[in-house]
């Protein structure tokens, strides 16, 4: 791989890093997770230990709950990727801290909000967290430009999915603590995705190829989480995150955002990856329809 190639497009947009992370702390409102956690609600787990009765949210959505505030937990992880593959006090940098500080929010707030509203064992969540940050997560991409694409697709995926999450709790508060995170990641999201644009802008060819390798493989960064294929399932089959909302929500509009399709002066291999990407659509979609059939998943 032209690592080098890659190191040189880094820097040559350092200076669009700066300005996006400006426009972001001008997006950005602060938000506190202290005024969306239900706390009247909480009571001491000795005097009354957990019962799955207590629960007000039903089994499958806690599990999605459950599984999202995990894969926030293995953030220290996620800050060691950037970390290592970033120049030391570059805007790079920076950024990484700045959005580590915001995510670390994430997981406060929802921990908080199943503690104090019992929708989760949390004897469970805890041996849970432990094996899972035991575990750990190492990004599959050991270059830089991969993670900027793969890093847009996944703030988009987890903003989708917090999001459906919290609209299928039927719970007021748990919809406004998963909407207020949500509401982050699009911010995430378009950083991340405005740096790959930057990329795009001045080298197509350098990115297309890190951009066809994670596309085609992407996959969410929960393979340390216990059961977390059985987990992932549950929640593919209630539409929270699945291969069509894959297919509708985060890769065409990404192609789209992009505009992969319209790219020019290309070399002859990048005009070779153009065409798979943008094959890559139609079949995440002929996954879906075979998810779908099996197991009859209605779909909007
Ligand atoms: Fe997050
Ligand atoms: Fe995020």
């Amino acid at each position: 791989m032209a690592h080098e190639e890659q190191q040189e497009l880094i820097a040559a947009v350092e200076g669009d890093v700066a300005r996006l992370m400006d426009e972001h702390r001008e997006r950005r409102k602060d938000w506190y997770f202290h005024e969306f956690v239900p706390w009247e609600q909480g009571r001491s787990y000795i005097d009354e230990p957990w019962d799955e009765s207590q629960a007000s949210v039903r089994p499958e959505v806690r599990t999605a709950l459950v599984l999202n505030l995990l894969t926030e937990d293995n953030l220290p992880y996620y800050h060691l990727a950037i970390a290592d593959r970033m120049p030391k006090g570059s805007a790079y940098d920076r950024w990484n801290h700045l959005w580590t500080a915001e995510e670390a929010q994430h997981a406060i707030a929802l921990r908080s909000y199943l503690l104090t509203s019992r929708n989760c064992d949390p004897h469970e969540l805890e041996d849970d967290r432990m094996a899972t940050m035991e575990v750990g997560y190492d990004s599959p991409y050991d270059d830089p430009v991969a993670l900027f694409v793969y890093t847009s697709a996944q703030e988009l995926a987890t903003r989708i999915s917090h999001r459906n999450a919290g609209t299928l709790t039927d719970d007021e508060v748990a919809y406004k603590v998963m909407a207020r995170i949500a509401a982050d990641e699009n911010h995430h999201y378009l950083f991340y995705k405005g740096v790959t644009q930057a990329m795009l802008d001045l080298a197509p060819s350098v990115v297309l190829e890190p951009l066809h390798r994670v596309l085609s493989t992407f996959e969410m960064p929960g393979i340390g989480i216990p059961e977390f294929g059985k987990r992932a399932m549950e929640m593919a089959k209630i539409g929270i995150y699945n291969l069509r909302i894959h297919h509708d929500k985060i890769v065409e509009p990404l192609l789209r955002d992009w505009g992969i399709a319209d790219l020019t002066d290309l070399t002859p291999e990048g005009r070779i990856l153009q065409e798979k990407i943008l094959e890559l659509p139609k079949q995440i979609l002929r996954g879906a329809r075979i998810f779908e059939r099996r197991y009859g998943v209605a779909t909007a």
